[in-house]
């Protein structure tokens, strides 16, 4: 047993989505989050920027005593896994790999879509762990670098012309493909799942890369034997780099439960 708490860090929302799927499957586990809202959105920087940006958010995790770090965000784990596993003496999980298995397992066609920020399509991380997977999948990747800035204004609702307009620029052509299963491999975009899944229609899976990692990273405490005591009820913690206020308001909302602490500012050029 270990009580020890999980870092958990994203740009900003977008990791959310991975601790709504723990705060589930993992009730006892302590959660530290934290979003990088001074400097949102990742998804149009340089291999380089992403790396300096991604060591900074781990160093400030790591100022807690962490048993492993989930990086709840699809454009680091594209761009700066490696480097983070090699340089860091804990178990980090990823989006990529877990989210390219549960399409592989959905897909009956092997035709997937796959929509992230433009790094991680840049990157080709996606595509070539889903070859490596299965040589035969067909995959057709699409940056939508207007969604992440969209969620973080909280355009997120049915109804919204602005993100259904968006919406259906990047997503229409890609449903003419004929794709059967789409991976959200950015973690902003499940909170568009209403949106993206009525322009993609009942035929074609979403598969959501936050949701995904949490499994992995369940999987993962339980082989290493690093699981809180599940008697216990845990506590996520936030910590924003930029005005906490907006970040909480969404985050209620798309958690579904009253951030009992609320969120805090840090300031992320320490680290
Ligand atoms: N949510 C992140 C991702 O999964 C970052 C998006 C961004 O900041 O552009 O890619």
């Amino acid at each position: 047993m270990d009580m020890r708490p999980i870092g958990v860090f994203d740009s900003g929302l977008g990791g959310l989505t991975a601790v709504r799927s723990l705060r589930q499957i993992l009730p006892e586990e302590n959660l530290i989050y934290f979003g990088d809202t001074a400097r949102v959105p990742y998804g149009g920087r340089s291999k380089e920027t992403l790396l300096k940006y991604a060591r900074q958010d781990v160093r400030f995790l790591r100022s807690f005593d962490l048993k492993a770090i989930l990086i709840a965000c699809g454009t680091v784990s594209t761009t700066s896994l490696d480097t983070l596993r090699a340089e860091n003496d804990l178990p980090i999980v990823g989006v990529v790999e877990p989210t390219c298995r549960r399409a592989l397992l959905v897909t009956k066609t092997k035709k997937v879509g796959i929509i992230a920020t433009l790094a991680s399509i840049r990157s080709g991380a996606y595509e070539a762990t889903l070859r490596r997977l299965d040589p035969d999948v067909e995959v057709i990747g699409k940056p939508c670098p207007l969604f992440v800035p969209l969620v973080e204004n909280g355009r997120i609702h049915r109804g919204d012309v602005v993100i259904e307009t968006v919406a259906r620029e990047y997503l229409e052509p890609l449903k003419a493909t004929g794709i059967d299963t789409l991976i959200l491999g950015c973690t902003h975009y499940p909170l568009l799942t209403d949106i993206i899944a009525d322009i993609m229609g009942p035929e074609v899976t979403l598969v959501s890369a936050g949701e995904e990692s949490a499994f992995e990273l369940k999987r993962m405490l339980k082989a290493e034997g690093l699981r809180a005591d599940e008697s216990r009820q845990g506590e996520p913690e936030f910590y924003v780099s930029d005005r906490p206020e907006d970040f909480e308001r969404i985050a209620s909302v798309f958690l579904r439960e009253n951030m009992r602490h609320t969120a805090r500012r840090i300031d992320i050029d320490q680290y």
